[in-house]
Order: structure tokens, then C-alpha cells, then sequence
């Protein structure tokens, strides 16, 4: 194992950034309304918002601080604090998982791609009603040259990303773009809820019922946690390696934490008032909700080609500064534990992510197979998500978990996380938090799933 020199970020305020930008991605803007609206509204909610603090902000803290006392990558953390042994292996999971999310997660990236054309171009511009957008949109992501080619091109961008290293240009492009983003999304909040008849949306958003909630309820609310936070796999450890040990990761994660779940919950504040309105739009539409809901929205504001381009393509920056840290993981598996070079890691790992991705670009219409799996019946970028994005993520955050309270120890995670200058119950919470609620809740959460598939 050879430990190479490794970068530091250059400020906490540059920290912050990188791993907000990281948190802050499509699983805010399309993720998060997309399970809302098929895991029921305001019950998920409120079980988003509970697994975020119980169960979000203390693997942060966990992961933050197993990067910054070991300063490795997953693999090489895990395996330098447990001296050696199997532990090293959830390292391998988060690895593998960077390259799994990535693959279709550049997909979805592609179509915001598609859609700032779609606005540039004026497509959206002449008479739009659901059905002329539902229709553009499936037109987009039915056609294999389109979707591949997209694809492709958000691919491409990542790897130039993380081939240039990420301090200079996207960390000081995050700090001025992200605000626009959020200014945007205001706007879109405004218009959406002072539409007529978005009561009705509000309501289903806002006012919980809690018939609807299920174990299978639940572990959505989890998986959106870990995704959300881009936790579970080993990207905060790795975004914690470059950290330098003045920095205090308490305030930091909470910085995160917020500025995500505020991201969150506006872009569903955005969606459902304004989806209600349109008749023939379902909550439950999957993962085409944001693209087709949205540029209705726009269509009913002034300027609203010009707002939905720029929203489009800030989207597709929030997008790039989390596949940048999927992509980072692997990558720096490899520059640490095998001594490749930076080039090499970054061109041999897109490439597979890219073609791990085809099928999740074909499978909306362009292959029948792929767009409803024989015997599952849903698409292949919803299996890809479910396997990786639900599952992976929180197996790691369990194995994590299990690894800080029981194995490496409270104790050492809690120096280096510094609580000093934090009120001294923070310090016990973690401890609770970590050793016993997070890994007992996804463990009964995972058992009460696998029994009740085995049952049916
Ligand atoms: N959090 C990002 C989003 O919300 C996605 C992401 C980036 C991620 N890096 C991750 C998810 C690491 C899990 C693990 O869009």
C-alpha cells in the first residue's frame, strides 16, 4: 500500500462547498419529487426528514471523520483502521457502488442536457400543454442516438472534471452558481404555489397521512437519506481525506446537511402544488416527474423560456458536481491502493460507468425489454437505482455505522470530529446515535424487507 501525497482543500468555506455540491444534486431536484409522489406525499415526507437527522447527519459525521484520520481513500480507510482485515471489503462496496449510481445518474444528467436545448431552441415555446411536453420528453429519451449521445456528453464532462482536479474550477464555480439555483427554485416555489388550484398539491405535500406508510415506505425515506447526503459509499470519506485537521467537521456536516434537505424540500414545493394543476399528471409518474411538470410551470411565468434554460442548466451543474464525487471514489481507490496514475483511473472508470449506462439510456423507449425488465416489469435504470441507490447505500451505512460504534470505536471518531466548541450532549447523541439507533433501525428496516419478499 503506498500513501501518496494528497491534496487539501483550501478553505473550510471550499470544503463546505465541494460537499454540499456533492449532496446537492438530481436526487434533490428529480429523486427526491420523484418518491415523494410515489411513496404517498407529506407521511414520506416527515420520514425523510426524521432518517436525515437521526440517521443522515451521524454517518456524516462518521464518514468525514474516517477520512480525515486515515487520509485515504474507502478501501485504504477502512483497511488502515481495523489493521487489515475484512472490513476493507465495505470500502470495495462503496467503490463498486460510485460506478453503479454514476452510470445512470450521467443518464438523467443527459436529459437536463436535452431539455436546456429544448428551451434554447424554443421547442417548449409554442403552445405547451402536458401533452405537448410529455411527449417532447418521451420523444428525448425514446431515441437511442439522442439519449446515448447525451449520455455520453455528461460522461465526458465528468471525466474532465475530475482528470483536472476539482479546487480551482468547480469549487469557485459552485460558490457562484449554487445561489442562482436556489434563487431559481424560489421563483419556481412562487409561481407553483400561487397557481390556482394548488391547494390540492400543498395538501398531498404538506398534510400527512399516515395510512400510507409501510416498512417499504420507510426504507425509501432511508435510501433517499443516504443518496441525498451522498452517504453510504464512501464519498464523504473520501471528500474528508483532503481535509485539513483544524477544520471542525461538526459545524461543516451540519452546513451540508441543511443546505441540502432546504434544496430538497423547495424542489418539491416547486413540483407538487403545480402538478395537481395540470389534469392528467400523476404524483406517481416516475422518474420523467421533474421533465414534465417543470416546463409547465415555466410556461406560466414571463420569460419563462429564458428561466427554464437557466434552470436547466444549473441542474446540470448541481449534476456535475455530484458525478465528479462519484467518479472521485473509484478514482482514488485506484491512485492509492494500485499506484495508477490520475489519467488512467479517471479514462479506464468513465468508460465503464459509460457503458454500464447504455442500458439505463436505452430502456425508456428505445429497447421494449430494457424499458420494462421481463418479470419485474420496471425500466433498467429503476432496477440500477434500487439495487445501488436503495440498497447499497444503506448496507454501507450500516456496515459503517457498525464499523465507527463498535470496531474503530466512538471515542477516536469523536476526537477527531472535535466537538470542543459544540454543546457537550452533541457528544453523547452521536454515541446513541451511532452505536445503537442507526445500526439497529437499517438492520430492522433490511430484515423487515428481505422477509416480507420472501413472503411474497
Ligand atoms: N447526492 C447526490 C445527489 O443528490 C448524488 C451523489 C453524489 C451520491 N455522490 C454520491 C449519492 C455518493 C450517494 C453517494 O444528486
Amino acid at each position: 500500500m503506498v500513501s501518496v501525497p494528497r491534496g487539501l482543500w483550501g478553505s473550510r468555506v471550499g470544503f463546505i462547498l465541494a460537499a454540499a455540491g456533492s449532496a446537492i444534486g438530481l436526487g434533490n431536484v428529480w429523486r427526491f419529487p420523484t418518491t415523494v409522489g410515489r411513496s404517498g406525499g407529506a407521511a414520506f415526507v416527515l420520514l425523510y426528514l426524521g432518517c436525515v437527522l437521526l440517521i443522515g447527519l451521524p454517518i456524516m459525521l462518521a464518514e468525514l471523520a474516517i477520512g480525515r484520520a486515515t487520509r485515504r481513500n474507502p478501501v485504504g480507510a477502512f483497511a488502515a483502521l481495523s489493521g487489515g482485515g475484512l472490513w476493507r471489503w465495505v470500502g470495495a462496496l462503496g467503490v463498486v457502488t460510485g460506478i453503479g449510481i454514476l452510470s445512470y445518474y450521467s443518464v438523467v444528467a443527459g436529459w437536463t442536457i436535452g431539455y436546456f436545448l429544448y428551451d434554447v431552441g424554443g421547442t417548449f415555446g409554442s403552445v405547451p400543454s402536458e401533452e405537448y411536453v410529455k411527449q417532447a420528453f418521451t420523444a428525448l429519451i425514446s431515441n437511442p442516438t439522442m439519449a446515448l449521445a447525451l449520455h455520453g456528453v455528461f460522461m465526458a464532462a465528468t471525466m474532465v472534471v475530475v482528470l483536472g482536479g476539482v479546487k480551482g474550477g468547480i469549487e469557485r464555480a459552485a460558490k457562484v452558481l449554487m445561489p442562482v439555483l436556489l434563487a431559481i427554485l424560489l421563483l419556481l416555489v412562487l409561481r407553483s404555489v400561487t397557481l390556482p388550484g394548488a391547494s390540492v398539491g400543498l395538501e398531498f405535500y404538506l398534510k400527512p397521512d399516515f395510512s400510507k406508510v409501510s416498512f417499504a415506505t420507510v426504507m425509501e425515506a432511508m435510501g433517499q437519506a443516504f443518496f441525498s447526503l451522498s452517504l453510504g459509499m464512501g464519498a464523504m470519506i473520501t471528500y474528508g481525506s483532503y481535509l485539513s485537521e483544524k477544520s471542525d467537521l461538526h459545524t461543516s456536516a451540519l452546513w451540508v446537511v441543511s443546505a441540502d434537505t432546504a434544496i430538497a424540500l423547495l424542489a418539491g414545493l416547486a413540483i407538487f402544488p403545480a402538478l395537481f394543476t395540470f389534469p392528467g399528471l400523476s404524483p406517481a409518474e416516475g422518474p420523467g416527474l421533474i421533465f414534465v411538470v417543470l416546463p409547465n410551470v415555466f410556461d406560466k411565468i414571463p420569460g419563462g423560456l429564458i428561466f427554464g434554460a437557466g434552470f436547466f442548466l444549473l441542474l446540470l451543474i448541481a449534476a456535475l458536481t455530484s458525478s465528479i464525487s462519484l467518479l472521485e471514489v473509484p478514482v482514488a481507490y485506484l491512485i492509492d491502493e494500485r499506484g495508477w496514475t490520475r489519467r488512467r483511473a479517471v479514462v479506464v472508470l468513465g468508460t465503464l460507468a459509460f457503458i454500464l449506462g447504455i442500458p439505463s439510456a436505452l430502456g425508456h423507449g428505445a429497447v421494449g425489454w430494457l424499458t420494462s425488465l421481463p418479470g419485474i416489469g420496471v425500466s433498467f435504470l429503476d432496477a440500477m437505482d434500487t439495487i445501488f441507490a436503495k440498497y447499497s447505500l444503506t448496507v454501507g451505512g450500516l456496515l459503517l455505522a457498525l464499523f465507527v460504534g463498535w470496531r474503530w470505536g466512538v471515542e477516536a471518531a469523536l476526537a477527531e470530529i472535535a466537538f470542543a466548541r459544540a454543546p457537550r450532549v452533541n457528544g453523547l447523541m452521536f454515541r446513541l446515535l451511532v452505536r445503537f439507533l442507526c445500526p439497529l433501525a437499517i438492520a430492522v428496516i433490511l430484515l423487515q424487507l428481505t422477509l416480507s419478499s420472501l413472503a411474497g
